[in-house]
């Protein structure tokens, strides 16, 4: 039975720490969380998703930025590919927003090679983690595991789940988080739900999404990680890829920031400002079910956006979805608007209206486009890209707490 003697996260900040104190190289990790709210008060809140997005990666997103290794992060029709090149690479994203509950999903095929993990996975800042991830040595299973509040005493939360050779083909993997239960599923089937009463805790705090490849073999890392890892990492075997077509999240809270208000980490501590915790669960899974299908969301009240503030259309926001079978070709193109300009093979229209109060319509207008975005791999350079005018009532507008980030370098070390 193998298990990580610490969380992914903070070995892999480790291994791109060493190769930034190492090299002298430009590329190195962003901390996991500046500021822990559970240690120290006066933490920056966290930016709120309260929408929900749909990314097909053919270009850089505006809803994500490069964590580390920026050089070998690559975008195309194919989607997103991160590639552990030589040792110390550790090319990794970070969305730009947090959830607060919700459901994600992600079309992935992991990377080949020993020692070699391919991960995606929810964090908070308080160290509560979801994760999915893959051994480069292993083509039958995937492993799920969880954490609470950054607690590494006990390591056996992991679960490993057989299934057809994930680095073979895309499979598509679900996490659908709520304060009562995170249920796992591979291909629409369900490989493991953890309630709430876990002995071990439960992740319940604001979280952002990663994804990003590492070598859990290196010799850097301690004996365990290297064997939870399925060996040493053979470099002479590099590149090693992992891919990513589509990633969906929706949140279910609504409000423009999740701010925690004591030390407890307890979900019904944090505060959606302007908003409410669980706020929009269901038009939420309407959208998750639209946007996995290839679908598209839109605003009917697009074109009052600009004119108007976005409380004149607080109370009722009102949804069109889009949903289009795939055109012939069988790729999904999200990228296609409810303009129809894919020129799909049917489509299917539905409303629906929420009386929830918050920012949802302009949160879930945003979607898909974002092809604008700069594609230089800097996260700084990236926040500042994009969307024009209607960009503050998307709620991606505050990314001050993610470049202040950038200052934070070495961070990861000193957590250990
Ligand atoms: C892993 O190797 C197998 C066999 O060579 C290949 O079919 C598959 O595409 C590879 N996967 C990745 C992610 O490169
Ligand atoms: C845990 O889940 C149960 C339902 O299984 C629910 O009644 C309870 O409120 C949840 N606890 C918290 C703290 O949310
Ligand atoms: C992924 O699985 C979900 C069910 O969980 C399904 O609705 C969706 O269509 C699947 N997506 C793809 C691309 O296979
Ligand atoms: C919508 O979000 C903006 C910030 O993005 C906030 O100023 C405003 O108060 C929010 N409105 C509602 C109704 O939540
Ligand atoms: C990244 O941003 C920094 C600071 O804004 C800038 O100095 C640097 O040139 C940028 N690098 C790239 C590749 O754009
Ligand atoms: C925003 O960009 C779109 C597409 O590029 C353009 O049609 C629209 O006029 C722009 N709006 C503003 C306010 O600049």
């Amino acid at each position: 039975m193998r298990s990580p003697p610490l969380s992914h996260v903070l070995l892999g900040s480790l291994v791109s720490g060493l190769a930034a104190a190492a090299t002298g190289s430009s590329s190195v990790s962003l901390a996991t969380a500046t500021c822990n709210p559970l240690k120290t008060t006066g933490c920056p809140a966290d930016t709120a998703l309260a929408g929900a997005i749909s990314e097909d990666f053919k270009s850089a997103s505006d809803h994500f930025s490069v964590y580390s290794t920026p050089d070998q992060i690559f975008y195309s029709d194919d989607g997103l590919q991160l590639t552990l090149a030589k040792r110390f690479d550790n090319p990794a994203l970070r969305s730009n927003f947090y959830m607060m509950f919700g459901k994600v999903e992600v079309l992935l095929k992991a990377a080949n090679g020993t020692g070699i993990i391919s991960s995606f996975y929810l964090q908070s800042d308080d160290l509560d983690e979801i994760d999915l991830e893959w051994f480069g040595g292993d083509g039958y299973e995937v492993q799920t595991n969880y954490f609470s509040k950054g607690n590494t005493a006990t390591y056996d939360r992991g679960g490993y789940h057989n299934m057809d050779d994930p680095r073979a083909a895309f499979h598509n993997y679900t996490i659908d988080w709520t304060a009562e239960a995170l249920t796992w599923y591979v291909d629409g089937k369900v490989i493991r739900t953890l309630t709430n009463d876990s002995s071990q805790g439960y992740p319940q705090s604001p979280m952002y999404l990663m994804m990003g490849i590492w070598a859990g073999g290196d010799s850097t890392n301690s004996q365990g990680t290297i064997e939870w890892a399925g060996g040493s990492t053979n470099y002479d075997d590099a590149p090693f890829s992992m891919y990513i077509k589509k990633v969906v999240a929706v949140d279910y809270s609504t409000g423009s920031e999740y701010r925690y208000e004591d030390t407890s980490g307890q979900w019904t501590s944090i505060e959606a400002v302007d908003g409410q915790v669980n706020g929009r669960i269901d038009v939420a899974e309407e959208e998750f079910d639209a946007l996995v299908a290839g679908g598209t969301l839109y605003s009917e009240d697009a074109d009052s956006q600009t004119g108007s503030s976005s409380n004149d259309r607080a109370t009722s926001s009102h949804y069109v979805y889009e949903s289009s079978t795939k055109a012939a070709t069988g790729s999904s193109n999200p990228t296609a608007t409810a303009s129809g300009s894919h020129g799909s093979v049917s489509t299917s229209k539905r409303s629906v209206t929420s009386d929830e109060a918050g920012n949802q319509s302009s949160t879930t207008l945003e979607t898909l486009a974002s092809s604008s975005a700069t594609a230089s791999g800097n996260s700084s350079s990236q926040s500042v890209s994009s969307t024009n005018g209607s960009e503050s009532s998307h709620g991606f507008g505050s990314l001050n707490v993610f470049v202040s980030l950038v200052s934070a370098t070495l961070f990861g070390l000193a957590l250990i």
